[in-house]
This record gives C-alpha cells, sequence and structure tokens, in this order.
C-alpha cells in the first residue's frame, strides 16, 4: 500500500473524477490507516511504499503491478499523469528481493485490469490496459488470461467490475456486475462461473465490486451494505471500510492495495 500524503483530485482521466470536487485529506489519510489496520486485523501483512510528490494516485497500488508466483509484471500506465508511477513501484520491488520483475511493453495497468482467479488471470481492456498485455501477461507470467471487455465508462478498470472472493481450489467464486462487460465476455463470465455472486448497478455505482477478499472475508466500502448481505450468504464475514474521499478519484479497497502473491 502507498499512504496519501500526496492524495488529489488534480486531473480528470475517468468519470467520478471531478477537480472541483476538493478531498478532505485528513478524511482519506484516515480512511485509508483504517482499511490498512483492517488487513492487519484480518492476519495480512502489510508492505508500503513511500509516496511520491507530483503523483496523487499513486495511492492506488493495485495500477502497478501484478505479482504471482512471486513474478512481477510491472505497470505502462496510459495517462500521461500517472507513467511514472511505474518505476517506483518497480524499484520497490528490486530493493525487496525480487529477481523477476518485468515490464510490460504494452499498456498495463496490472491489477486494475488483471484479477487472479487462482486458475486463470481474468483480464479486462476496452479503457485503460490494451488487449496486447493480456498476451504479454499469459507469456511473463505463465498462466491461462482471459480476456475480458468492459464497456461502461464509470466502470473503467476490470476491479470496478469484479472481484474473486475465494481463489482456493477448482472452482473460484467471484462477483461481479454483469452490464460492465460485452455481451460476449457476459457470456463468457456466465460459462466459466455458473456460481457467481451478481451485483446491482446501484451496488456497482458504491464501488461493491472494488471489494476484496481472502476466501473468508471480504473487506467493501460503506453504501455496498444489500451486496454484503449476499456475499455473506456464501459464507464470508464482511468488513466495511469508509472510502468517501477515494471515491472521488474513483477509486476504492482494491485500487488501495496491490496483492503480493509470493
Ligand atoms: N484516479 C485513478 C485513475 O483513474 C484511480 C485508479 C483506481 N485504481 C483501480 N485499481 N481501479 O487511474
Amino acid at each position: 500500500m502507498c499512504p496519501p500524503q500526496h492524495f488529489a483530485v488534480e486531473y480528470v482521466i475517468n468519470p467520478w473524477m471531478n477537480t472541483d470536487v476538493p478531498v478532505d485529506h485528513a478524511l482519506a489519510m484516515s480512511q485509508w490507516t483504517t482499511l490498512k489496520e483492517t488487513y492487519e486485523k484480518l492476519g495480512h501483512k502489510v508492505d508500503l511504499i513511500d509516496p511520491q510528490p507530483g503523483l496523487p494516485d499513486m495511492v492506488f497500488a493495485a495500477n502497478s503491478a501484478t505479482v504471482i508466483d512471486g513474478h512481477v509484471l510491472g505497470a505502462r500506465f496510459r495517462a500521461d499523469q500517472r507513467v511514472p508511477e511505474a518505476e517506483h513501484y518497480r524499484r520497490w520491488f528490486l530493493e525487496h528481493g525480487y529477481r523477476e520483475v518485468t515490464m510490460p511493453t504494452c499498456i498495463n495497468e496490472a491489477e486494475g485490469d488483471f484479477t487472479w482467479t487462482g486458475t486463470v488471470l481474468l483480464a479486462g481492456t476496452g479503457f485503460r490496459t490494451d488487449p496486447g498485455a493480456h498476451a504479454e501477461a499469459q507469456e511473463i507470467l505463465g498462466v491461462p488470461v482471459v480476456s475480458l471487455q468492459l464497456i461502461d465508462p464509470r466502470y473503467y478498470h476490470l476491479d470496478t467490475a469484479l472481484f474473486v472472493l475465494d481463489d482456493r481450489g477448482p472452482a473460484p467464486l467471484i462477483c461481479y456486475y454483469p452490464e460492465a462487460f460485452s455481451p460476449g465476455s457476459q457470456r463468457v463470465l456466465a460459462r466459466l462461473f455458473p456460481d457467481a455472486v451478481i451485483a446491482s448497478s446501484a451496488e456497482a455505482e458504491a464501488f461493491g465490486l472494488n471489494g476484496i477478499a481472502d476466501g473468508a472475508n471480504a473487506v467493501l466500502p460503506v453504501g455496498a451494505e444489500t451486496l454484503g448481505e449476499k456475499i455473506a450468504d456464501r459464507g464470508f464475514e464482511i468488513h466495511y471500510v469508509d472510502i468517501s474521499e477515494f471515491m472521488k478519484s474513483g477509486g476504492g479497497p482494491k485500487c488501495c492495495t496491490m496483492e503480493i502473491r509470493d
């Protein structure tokens, strides 16, 4: 995770961002700290990267690498304003002993558009990550990739429309908002995950699909309680976090979190 020291909405690169709506900096810091403490309380280890001045979106750690079995595939951002973030995260991995760190040649916004289900890597495209990055991820990470087409600009990253609840075992459990995907991709998801938890448009708008789960617990934004009930019905414990300040940038709990799978 990256502390939101320099977090702000200084430019507009998705429909949630509006430079006229101020971010409450102290509130952002306390919301982020609560998210971090929630992970720690659930037994997860949180590593930090130093925030950099001039990179207000660096708090969204999910966008800067995809890590599977210790292989690190870095990022290449679409928006000029975010391009320098990728190098800071690349260096973090090198400084922390990671040996297999590869930078992509195609536009690749990492876990913003890549989600590991434990068996396949779901890969979004349409707004940010290039389809070419999907093939690149398959070669570099050595995992099967399933491409999915995003069609609603409000759900510009895969992690705003879908998340994995349980990646253990042969039949992963996922949760998604079908209307964010093209008709063909909706059929792919229905075929691969017939048992999925389906979110409504109101739940998607509350950023409910930007949740994060570990097979037993799900961390969801305040406002996504009806989705939380559906997920609780599948045996999960739900932990709500207020992310009002990050939503002003089109971000939520998952965006603030890169999952490192060693
Ligand atoms: N303002 C950031 C952007 O538009 C938000 C990124 C959110 N991250 C995510 N993983 N969806 O790039």
